[in-house]
């Protein structure tokens, strides 16, 4: 083990300090008589003691164990982990932005909340919504909030008995988790031969107890749900509204629109589409658009514009309203990160990332799939699945190779595994999603690694089977590390 791999309470040393204060002069007894006992605590935490040069080496070696978008290729499948650039993160580290506080007067964060309204613009003229609130904090959050004002609007029109919404057999995992959430039944819509919505299926499943259905376009198998507008038809005549999964926005934006094909509320994540750093990296952002005639429906609170004043405020809640989702109005942060990221392209281009995403994917799809299983073989939109090799080793006494062990060994040649696994349509699911950031050298050089390792599986899937064999770690007990993640060092030392 290196110095370094040590935890930072391994390198403590009673009273050694990184930082030398002020006296404050607050002695215990003066902080008793000011501070409720409820909120005093009763010893002082257990915190390393390091110098300041211990610190730093500690977070920098951690973050060198990790795995980013600005170490190496990502191509996790729907999750968009394009470039995050850095003119975002200089624009929103300007003091003017960082020194804010949210409950600031109004009349002194003019210019925040006219970040809001503009951004607000954007994201409609993108999109083809009517309205936005940005207040949700994540793309499963902002399916919450969308289907929390689905709910609102039946319910203000005193319908009470619209309580089922459809999902697709390839949705993501958060649309039925959030349906769920919001108190709705959901049911099942499968997919037919060619991985698209089976409008034969749908039609009996409308009905008047309908609140909606959610649906990713294109879907998870990055295809085009080209039945939309009759789909959209079908379930507006039923009573229902359409809820758009916009997390497959990228290879469509500037060039469809959800509000064009029939789609009544959307979200949005900031994080993929537009570039915000996500996952471990950063907050995230699920705006949610609504067509015209759910404004009312949005969550609270929401920027407007005077009547009276030309100021801009914070409206309040109001009876028809979705609620409130969030404290104050999101993650001003990531917005406005996702605002630089659409200024910084601009209406002239931003249409060209979904023409590049798109020709990333079927190039890196056309060059595999002679060794790996292409189940549906037509062009995709930004991602496609394999389903495990075509030649995965398996023979006598000796076990094929899996998606597991290709996305393992993956990572020995400093690539970042694909998404497996999902959709569950397929059983040795390997999705893809390089994204427009990446040039063609970086997508030759993956190529050129993804029939490495189909050769070595071929020819001794051992290898595969072991891998990784130089990550920090190796295989963890993925159920137990995400069921008792063991993440603070009491635990730790409990354990050992
Ligand atoms: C299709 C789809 N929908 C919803 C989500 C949920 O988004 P978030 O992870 O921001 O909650 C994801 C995330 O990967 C997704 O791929």
């Amino acid at each position: 083990m290196k110095y370094y791999d040590k935890l930072i309470f391994d390198l403590s040393k009673e009273g050694r300090r990184g930082y030398s204060l002020p006296e404050t002069g607050l002695t215990n007894h003066k902080m008793k008589e000011e501070v409720p006992s409820t909120l005093l605590r009763g010893s002082a935490p257990s915190l390393p003691q390091v110098s300041e040069v211990d610190v730093v080496r500690h977070y920098t070696n951690l973050s060198q164990m990790n795995f980013g978008v600005d170490t190496g290729f990502y191509p996790l499948g729907s999750c968009t982990m394009k470039y995050n650039p850095k003119i975002n993160e200089e624009i929103a580290s300007m003091p003017g932005f960082q020194e804010i506080h949210p409950l600031q007067p109004e009349s002194t964060i003019q210019g925040i909340y006219s970040i809001y309204s503009e951004m607000e613009k954007m994201l409609s003229a993108i999109t083809g919504m009517k309205y936005f609130t940005l207040n949700p904090c994540a793309g499963a959050h902002g399916e919450l909030t969308g289907l929390m004002i689905m709910r609102s609007y039946h319910r203000n029109r005193g319908d009470f008995a619209r309580t089922k919404v459809i999902v697709p057999d390839s949705a993501h995992g958060t649309n039925p988790a959030s349906a769920a959430v919001c108190g709705l039944d959901v049911v099942v819509v499968k997919s037919n031969a060619e991985g698209l919505v089976d409008v034969d299926d749908l039609k009996p499943l409308l009905g008047p107890d309908l609140a909606g259905i959610m649906m990713t376009n294109p879907n998870t198998l990055g295809l085009f749900e080209r039945d939309i507008k009759e789909i959209a038809s079908l379930v507006h005549k039923a009573g229902g509204l359409l809820y758009y999964d916009g997390a497959n926005m990228n290879p469509l934006m500037g060039v469809v629109r959800p509000g064009d094909m029939g789609f009544d509320i959307m979200h949005l994540n900031l994080h993929k589409t537009f570039s915000t750093p996500h996952g471990g990296g950063g907050p995230g952002s699920g705006p949610v658009g609504v067509a015209e005639f759910l404004k009312d429906c949005l969550p609270y609170p929401h920027v407007e514009e005077g009547e009276e004043s030309n100021l801009l405020y914070a409206k309040g809640e109001t009876p028809e309203c979705a609620g409130m989702v969030s404290g104050h109005m999101g993650n001003f942060g990531i917005i406005l990160r996702a605002c630089a990221y659409i200024l910084s392209i601009g209406r002239q281009h931003i249409g060209e990332v979904g023409y590049m995403a798109t020709l990333n994917a079927n190039y890196v799809k056309e060059s595999l799939r002679d060794v790996y299983k292409l189940p549906i073989p037509s062009v995709c939109k930004h991602e496609f699945v394999f389903d495990g090799l075509i030649n995965d080793g398996a023979r006598e006494g000796k076990e094929g190779a899996t998606t597991l062990d290709v996305a393992k060994r993956l990572l020995d040649f400093g690539f970042h595994a694909p998404t497996i696994y999902f959709p569950l349509l397929f059983h040795q699911a390997l999705m893809i999603e390089p994204t427009e950031t990446e040039s063609k050298e970086t997508l030759d050089a993956f190529i050129e690694v993804m029939h490495t390792i189909a050769a070595e599986a071929a020819e001794d899937s051992d290898i595969l089977h072991a891998a990784p064999h130089n990550a920090p770690i190796g295989r963890p007990d993925d159920t137990t590390a995400a069921k008792h993640p063991i993440i603070n060092y009491r635990d730790l030392k409990a354990e050992a």
